[in-house]
C-alpha cells in the first residue's frame, strides 16, 4: 500500500487530494501548520524518518500575494525554505516529491501560452519566492514532480466563492477584461497528481484545466453556472486592485503533457459545472 504524507493538507489542494483519495487503498499522513511547520527543519525530517511515505506532498504555502509583498521574510521561509525542508527529507528516505507551483513564476507579459521550456521572469514576491521553492525542490531531489498550476477552485476562499458570496449579497462584481488564465479544479489538479506519482516520469509540469479566459468571462460563467443574477462589471487589470500582484496573461500550456499523450485534462467549463453542481448540493442541504 502506498504511503503518502500531504504537507498543507488543510488548504484547497491538500483538501482535493484527501477527496481524491479516499477510495483508494493508501495510507494517508495529512499535515497542516499546525501539526507540523514546514520551516521546522528538524521536525520535518524527523516526522519523514519516522513515517516514511512513498510520496511527499507539498500543498503547503503562504498563497495571499498582499501578505508576500509585506512579509518577504515569511514568503520566503514557507514556499522556498519549507520546500527545501520537504526535499531534502524525501532525498533522505528514497521518497517521490510533489511540489505544486503557479503560474506566477512567469512575468504574463507574453500573448501566447507559456510552456514548461520558457524562462521564468516572476515580478513579485510570491513568485520569486514560489520559483526558489521549485530550484531547492530540484537541487535536492531528482525525484520530483514540480507540478505548475493556475486560477484553483476548491474548499476555501478563491475567485469562484468570491463571486458566488458578493452575488448572495447583492454587491457588485468587479472582473478584469483584459486578465487572462486557465481556471482550474483542485480536484482536477488532484487527479493528475494522484496519476503522476505512480509513474517515473519525474520533471516540471504545467497543469490546468483547458481553454482559457478573461476574470470577467469566469465571473460571468460562474453565476450562470450558479443561475445567480448579479452585477458584473467590466473593468481594466489596471483598475483592478491586484493590478500590481497578478500577471495579465497567466496562461499556461500543459506541454509536456501533451507530448507524452498519458492524460488529459478536462475543459475548465466542465470541471466549473461539477464544483457547481456540488456547491448547489451543498448549500441546499
Ligand atoms: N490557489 C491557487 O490558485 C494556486 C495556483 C497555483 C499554485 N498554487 C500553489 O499550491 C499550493 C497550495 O495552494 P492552495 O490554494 O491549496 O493554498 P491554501 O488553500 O492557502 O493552502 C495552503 C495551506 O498551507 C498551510 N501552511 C501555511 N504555512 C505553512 C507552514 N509553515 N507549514 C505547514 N503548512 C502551512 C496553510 O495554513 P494556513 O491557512 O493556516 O496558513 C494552508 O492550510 C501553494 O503552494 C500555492 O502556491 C495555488
Amino acid at each position: 500500500m502506498l504511503k503518502i504524507w500531504i504537507a498543507g493538507s488543510a488548504g484547497q489542494i491538500g483538501t482535493a487530494i484527501n477527496e481524491v483519495l479516499d477510495p483508494l487503498e493508501m495510507e494517508v499522513f495529512n499535515t497542516d501548520k499546525d501539526e507540523l511547520d514546514i520551516t521546522q527543519t528538524d521536525e520535518v525530517l524527523s516526522f519523514g524518518e519516522i513515517n516514511r511515505p512513498d510520496v511527499i506532498i507539498n500543498c503547503a504555502g503562504i498563497t495571499d500575494m498582499d501578505l508576500c509583498e509585506k512579509e518577504p521574510e515569511l514568503a520566503y521561509r514557507v514556499n522556498a525554505l519549507g520546500a527545501r525542508n520537504l526535499s531534502i527529507v524525501a532525498r533522505k528516505i528514497g521518497a517521490k516529491i510533489v511540489h505544486i507551483s503557479t503560474d506566477d513564476v512567469f512575468d504574463g507579459n507574453k500573448n501566447t501560452p507559456y510552456s514548461e521550456f520558457d524562462d521564468t521572469n516572476p515580478k513579485t514576491v510570491y513568485g520569486r519566492s514560489k520559483r526558489a521553492g521549485e530550484n531547492y525542490v530540484r537541487e535536492f531531489t531528482h525525484k520530483h514532480f514540480v507540478i505548475r498550476s493556475s486560477w484553483i477552485f476548491g474548499h476555501g476562499d478563491n475567485f469562484v466563492t468570491r463571486v458566488l458570496r458578493k452575488a448572495g449579497n447583492g454587491e457588485l462584481i468587479e472582473a478584469a477584461i483584459d486578465e487572462t488564465g486557465c481556471p482550474t479544479s483542485a480536484k482536477d489538479l488532484a487527479r493528475i497528481i494522484l496519476y503522476l506519482i505512480t509513474t517515473n516520469e519525474y520533471g516540471t509540469y504545467h497543469a490546468t484545466c483547458k481553454g482559457l479566459c478573461s476574470r470577467y468571462d469566469f465571473a460571468r460563467e460562474i453565476l450562470s453556472l450558479a443561475g445567480l443574477h448579479a452585477e458584473v462589471k467590466e473593468i481594466s487589470i489596471a483598475d483592478s486592485k491586484e493590478h500590481l500582484v497578478r500577471p495579465a496573461y497567466a496562461v499556461l500550456d500543459n506541454f509536456i503533457l501533451r507530448i507524452i499523450d498519458v492524460y488529459e485534462m478536462p475543459k475548465w467549463k466542465q470541471s466549473l459545472e461539477e464544483y457547481i453542481a456540488e456547491w448547489k448540493e451543498e448549500t441546499h442541504e
